[in-house]
């Protein structure tokens, strides 16, 4: 057993999105949050770039001796994950686009897979297209913005609306019955999706990334002491009222306790 917590990273708020699962499977868990608002969004950004903050954010957590790293953002995973398990000695747990789930629940042949495009050009995101989606249609759809539209209280208003609109209306038009959640911010436009397209199945592996996680930490003998409480600390690179903020809208209670950056 360990009493250590556990980081884990995103752009913003997206991560909370597979936060707020590991902490319902693992309540007695102690948790950095780091949220890179000052770099947000990751998306549009070269591949090279992501990399450099995934490094110095897990160097940072490490500093705070986390006990194992939660990626909890697609992008970060897509560029970064191999390079941090070569240098960092801790275990790390990391987003994949659900491509083999939507393969197996499609009924129409054709999935659409929702991410930015730091994900979608990744090597990463090619080899499961390569590996599962030889049967099907994958098409990629490039949700560049909605990110945006989570990180500043939008999910839920006509814009957002009309944002999933534009990412998604030419693969539903093509067939599509399935849609990948492919970052972690888009849980939280779940409703606009299906608002938009009633019908479409939405696939979310959050809740599967943070039972990885707890499995890993079980695995690893790294699991907390089951007296332990659970906490939340968070490091905001950006402006730490704004994301507060930001956790509030969606619901999180901003009664975790700030770490010095
Ligand atoms: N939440 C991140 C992801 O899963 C990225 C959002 C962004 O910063 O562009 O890809």
């Amino acid at each position: 057993m360990d009493s250590r917590p556990v980081g884990v990273f995103d752009s913003g708020v997206g991560g909370l999105s597979v936060l707020r699962h590991f902490q319902r499977l693992a309540p007695n868990e102690r948790v950095i949050y780091f949220a890179d608002t000052a770099y947000f969004p990751y998306g549009p950004r070269p591949p090279a770039e992501v990399r450099k903050r995934a490094f110095a954010i897990v160097d940072r957590l490490i500093r705070s001796d986390v006990k194992m790293v939660i990626v909890a953002c697609n992008t970060a995973s897509a560029s970064a994950i191999a390079d941090l398990r070569q240098v960092f000695p801790v275990p790390f747990v990391g987003m994949v686009p659900g491509v083999k789930p939507a393969v197996q629940s499609s009924a129409s042949g054709c999935v659409a897979i929702l991410a930015t495009s730091g994900t979608l050009d990744g090597d990463l995101y090619q080899r499961v297209v390569d590996e599962f989606g030889r049967s099907t249609r994958v098409i990629s759809c490039h949700g560049d913005g909605l990110a945006d539209l989570v990180e500043h209280g939008k999910a839920g208003t006509p814009e957002a609306r009309a944002a999933v609109r534009a990412s998604l209306t030419s693969a539903i038009e093509a067939g599509a019955d399935t849609v990948v959640l492919g970052c972690t911010h888009y849980p939280f436009l779940e409703a606009d999706i299906l608002g938009e397209f009633p019908g479409v199945r939405l696939v979310d592996t959050s809740e599967a990334v943070a039972r990885r996680a707890v499995q890993v930490l079980a695995e690893s003998d790294l699991a907390a002491p089951p007296d332990q409480a659970g906490q939340l600390g968070l490091i905001v690179s950006g402006d730490r009222e704004q994301f507060r903020a930001a956790m509030a809208a969606l619901g999180f209670e901003p009664r975790s306790e700030e770490v010095p950056a």
